[in-house]
């Protein structure tokens, strides 16, 4: 094939690449991020010569994918339709289509569970050829062996379609779509490989339950410990692409010691990850929409405090943190730490405002605390009731105004019937109570166990009037169908003042990064990716408004009191110098955008040509 016309970029105009992973059109977490805005800054380089490949599950990809009709797929001459006509030649089930997402690239999606009639036999063939061992019992693991077997199946019909002269990459993400890897090495497919890990498997669990997992690390037996959480197979699996792969990468230097000690295979190259950076054409567009959104935030506030106490809106500065229910990973622990040592300085303090502090996080709950609807219920009528007196008094008042002969504002509550008065005694009785506002928004299946409320019943962190630090635990994803906060998590994130992640086990993260791009201050930690990577390429980050705070070599309580002065000295900031730090954010987002980070991506792909 000729290289795009229309790409003045293109970098290995001979080069096909194809990139595997679980979440094409599926999203489950970070990696969708990572391809999905990787996309916009991959197509000018690749154009057609790219394609993305990942399984087909009709509800995920039904509205994210959009397959190509017959006609076209007949007549389509590049290779990725030549080779999934010759696999539907087969008999299999393969689609070609579009990824409905900027840049629409090529997309092949293949259906898992049409080899599950052979899954006995490729397991046998994982086990006798690559030492893979898999349980009858996990339907991920059957899923993701039967993806692989098919993956194995379009790389070796690809490969038939490529001419002299050009070459085939493939990139594999994640253990999920790396098991393929060792089974076309072992067929010889003729296929420059590079396998990306995005954390490892038994880095993750390890850190969950070794609070001095980094001093440990190097000690590990991976065998003993693999068994020990029962994930003996996945980690097989991941071996066995980190070592078959001609390249392999992570997608941190944090990450790349994690890879040395427990998958005994030094990472020939990071490739941090970035986001698809758009900023408006007027500066300030993103200052007014962190007021318009921060009025949807002030309605939700209002709800939920207001029928116990009030307090000035225009003094409340809102905080958040959110991601994967893991206390101790995610920095949850020394996030509620912090606030409970804020909470303290400023009712010690004399100065005015509070904070409100929102977890949002994924927890399994049985519906929404009837008691939070109904404060937002009441709250609806209340208002209500004021537009409809707003109304009656707005028409009397502009024909009492065109009649005046004195030019004199008259008596306005006099232009209120006695209905409306009393309908509004009564609706703001009924508002009113002496219960403290919830701290959780949902009825959890296991409020006793859960360790984000245990600290604030331990803390006495319970939203009483004196508290300058308020708490709003919301156990469900942020969603514009939710009657609370309804709204999408990005225009969250721009309502709020700050987003707070002092991660102690974190490969890369994304919400700070998602917060900066939006030109919302952040705060990260120097054990995740991300913040590892500003402190290594940005000079003074807390003057870009990005917080890094130590916890490698630091115990939880000197973390816990750098966390606190950081927020401390948020707290004391002005409107203006908000303003002017939510500036300074957003432009340094630039950073981070794929156009800038890309070149790792091609660096690695260079390198994968260069081997066999
Ligand atoms: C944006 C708006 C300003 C508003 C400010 C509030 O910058 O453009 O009109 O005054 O937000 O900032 P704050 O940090 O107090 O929410
Ligand atoms: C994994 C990591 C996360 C990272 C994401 C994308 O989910 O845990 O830190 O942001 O992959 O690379």
């Amino acid at each position: 094939m000729q290289p795009t016309p229309h790409a003045p970029d293109a970098l290995f105009p001979d080069a096909l690449l194809v990139e595997v992973a679980w979440e094409v059109c599926n999203q489950v977490g970070g990696i969708y991020t990572v391809i999905r805005s990787k996309v916009p800054a991959t197509m000018p380089a690749w154009g057609e010569r790219y394609c993305l490949l990942g399984p087909y599950f009709a509800n995920q990809a039904q509205g994210e994918f959009e397959p190509m009709d017959e006609l076209a797929l007949h007549t389509a001459s590049d290779p990725y339709a030549a080779a999934v006509r010759a696999m539907r030649a087969q008999g299999y089930d393969v689609q070609l289509g579009t990824w409905l997402v900027t840049g629409r690239p090529r997309t092949v999606l293949i259906n898992p569970f049409q080899a599950y009639p052979q899954l006995g036999q490729l397991k046998t063939d994982l086990w006798t050829r690559h030492g893979i061992p898999a349980p009858d019992t996990d339907d991920l693991l059957h899923q993701v062996i039967a993806f692989g077997h098919l993956t194995t199946i379009f790389f070796q019909h690809v490969a038939q379609q490529v001419v002299a002269g050009q070459r085939l990459l493939g990139h594999f993400h994640e253990w999920m779509t790396g098991v393929a890897i060792p089974e076309l090495r072992r067929l010889q497919v003729p296929a420059h490989l590079l396998f990306t890990t995005h954390a490892t498997l038994l880095g993750r669990y390890l850190a969950m339950n070794d609070a001095a997992f980094y001093d440990h690390l190097m000690w590990v037996d991976w065998e003993a410990e693999a068994k020990k959480f029962n994930i003996e197979p996945a980690v097989r699996m991941e071996r066995a692409a980190a070592h078959g792969s001609h390249v392999f990468t992570t997608v941190s230097e944090l990450t790349v010691r994690e890879c040395i000690y427990l998958l005994d295979r030094i990472p020939d190259a990071v490739l941090p990850n970035g986001l698809n950076i758009e900023r408006f054409v007027a500066l300030h567009e993103f200052q007014n929409l962190h007021q318009q959104y921060k009025a949807k935030i002030h309605e939700f506030v209002m709800a939920h405090f207001f029928q116990s106490y009030a307090f000035d809106l225009d003094k409340t500065l809102y905080f958040f943190t959110s991601g994967r229910y893991e206390y101790h990973n995610k920095g949850f622990d020394l996030t509620l730490e912090a606030l409970a040592r804020l909470n303290h300085r400023l009712q010690q303090s004399g100065l005015e405002g509070q904070v409100v502090m929102f977890f949002i996080t994924k927890r399994p709950f049985t519906s929404i605390n009837p008691q939070v609807l109904e404060r937002r219920a009441v709250l609806d009528e209340v208002r209500e009731t004021c537009r409809a007196i707003e109304h009656q008094v707005g028409e009397r008042l502009f024909y009492a105004a065109a009649a005046s002969q004195d030019h004199k504002l008259p008596e306005l509550g006099a232009m209120v019937d006695d209905y409306w008065k009393l309908r509004y005694r009564r609706t703001l009785q009924s508002w009113k109570t002496t219960a403290l506002p919830p701290v959780i928004t949902h009825n959890l299946v296991n409020d006793g166990d859960d360790d984000i409320l245990n600290f604030m019943r331990r803390a006495d962190l319970l939203n009483h009037r004196h508290d300058r630090v308020k708490m709003v635990y919301h156990p469900d994803f942020v969603s514009p169908s939710s009657p609370l906060l309804g709204m999408e998590y990005g225009q969250f994130v721009r309502g709020c003042h700050m987003g707070v992640f002092p991660s102690y086990y974190e490969p890369w993260g994304y919400t700070p990064l998602e917060c900066v791009a939006r030109g919302v201050p952040a705060i990260t930690s120097d054990l995740s990716g991300f913040g590892d990577y500003v402190l290594q390429t940005i000079p003074d980050p807390e003057q870009k408004g990005i917080f890094v705070v130590h916890r490698q070599e630091k115990s939880f309580d000197e973390s816990a009191e750098e966390l606190t002065e950081m927020l401390w000295q948020f707290v004391q900031l002005s409107r203006r110098e908000r303003i002017m730090q939510r500036n300074a954010v957003e432009s340094s987002a630039e950073l981070f955008d794929w156009k800038n980070l890309r070149v790792h991506y091609d660096r690695a792909y260079a390198l994968a040509l260069e081997r066999q």
